[in-house]
């Protein structure tokens, strides 16, 4: 076959996604299958541990429902969803005709290192392989596999369902018609995708942890309150949520080891991450996953009530 024949007909093939494998069932994994399932597409879901799986089918059920009950999809819709999702904790058999894998597994290199290399045996020669990785070169994971050009960065915000962007990470060596591919798919998902190079913390996490930092340091430089730094962005700036309260929500140790990689990758000092975040961090005070940040997180409630150390 001609080049430019091979080539068009290598992009029409990757252009054609109907099955999906997502790894790992947590928050972004959970989020990542009901989005691709609710468009229609079959998704295996895929994760070492079963209860985990299903509990992420549980947490998709519940979310459906809730836009169910906001009328923004029926009944029929929502059976549609979960019928196309199946759970797997076999990795090569989960992505054995996957022809995109999402990996959204624990934010941590060696891991990620480790399931890629896995998939680059298990998934066909032709499957893209995309991380949902928030701040880990897409380049390095990328050279973990024998199929650099094929992997790329596909990262959602949570909650998944309900943020628009997709920040599309570019590798080094990823090909042209595996971005458009990705872009493509995204908008079919009803995202926005955003398509940017790989540096460290792309653009969402290089733009937002320093915010998050700063707040944190204003918190401990005694500038103010945590109630009034985070009213300050909510109705100064319109954020939904305020920096101190978002911190909480991604997890202070999320925001701690991105604002290393910032620290690492640039070499400049404006990234070291604030000691009060360090401090919290290494005594276990996570935000909602651990029960207390910056606030006090109690299950099933969202009253927003500020830790009794900052009080
Ligand atoms: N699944 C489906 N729908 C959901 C949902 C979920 N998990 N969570 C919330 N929703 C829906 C609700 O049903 C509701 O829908 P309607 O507007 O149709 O009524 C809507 O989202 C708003 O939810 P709530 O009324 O329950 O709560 P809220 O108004 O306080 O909004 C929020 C919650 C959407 C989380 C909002 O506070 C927000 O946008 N916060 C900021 C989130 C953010 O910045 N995310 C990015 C974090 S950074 C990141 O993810 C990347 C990284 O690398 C660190």
């Amino acid at each position: 076959m001609p080049l430019a024949l091979v080539s068009t007909y290598q992009t029409f093939q990757l252009m054609s996604f109907k099955q999906i494998a997502v790894i790992g069932a947590g928050t972004m994994g959970n989020g990542i299958a009901h989005v691709f399932a609710q468009s229609g597409f079959t998704v295996k879901l895929i994760d070492v541990n079963g209860a985990q799986l299903e509990k992420a089918l549980q947490t998709i059920g519940k979310n459906l429902d809730r836009q169910v009950s906001k009328g923004a999809l029926s009944e029929g819709q929502k059976s549609i969803a979960l019928a196309n999702i199946t759970t797997h904790t076999d990795l090569a058999v989960g992505v054995q005709n996957a022809d995109l894998v999402v990996e959204a597994a624990t934010e941590n290199t060696d891991l990620k290192l480790k399931i890629f290399r896995s998939l680059d045996e298990a998934a066909p020669a032709n499957t893209i392989l995309a991380t949902n990785t928030s701040s880990i070169s897409i380049t390095k994971i990328a050279a973990a596999t024998k199929r650099p050009n094929k992997v790329i960065g596909m990262h959602f915000m949570n909650p998944v369902p309900v943020m628009k962007l997709v920040e599309i990470i570019n590798g080094y060596a990823t090909d042209k018609a595996v971005t458009d591919a990705i872009v493509a798919m995204s908008t079919q998902l009803g995202k926005v995708p955003c398509v940017v190079n790989d540096y460290p913390g792309f653009i969402a996490n290089r733009i937002l942890m320093p915010m998050i930092n700063e707040a944190i340091y204003s918190l401990y430089e005694g500038v103010a309150g945590v109630e009034a730094i985070d009213t300050v962005m909510k109705l100064g700036m319109a954020h939904p949520m305020g920096p101190l309260q978002l911190a909480d929500f991604i997890g202070l140790d999320v925001c701690l080891s991105i604002l290393n990689v910032l620290h690492d990758g640039f070499g400049n000092p404006k990234y070291a991450p604030c000691p009060l975040l360090v401090n919290m961090v290494t005594a276990g005070y996570l935000g909602v996953k651990s029960g207390e940040g910056f606030y006090q997180h109690t299950a099933g409630s969202k009253d927003l009530v500020v830790s009794e150390r900052f009080r």
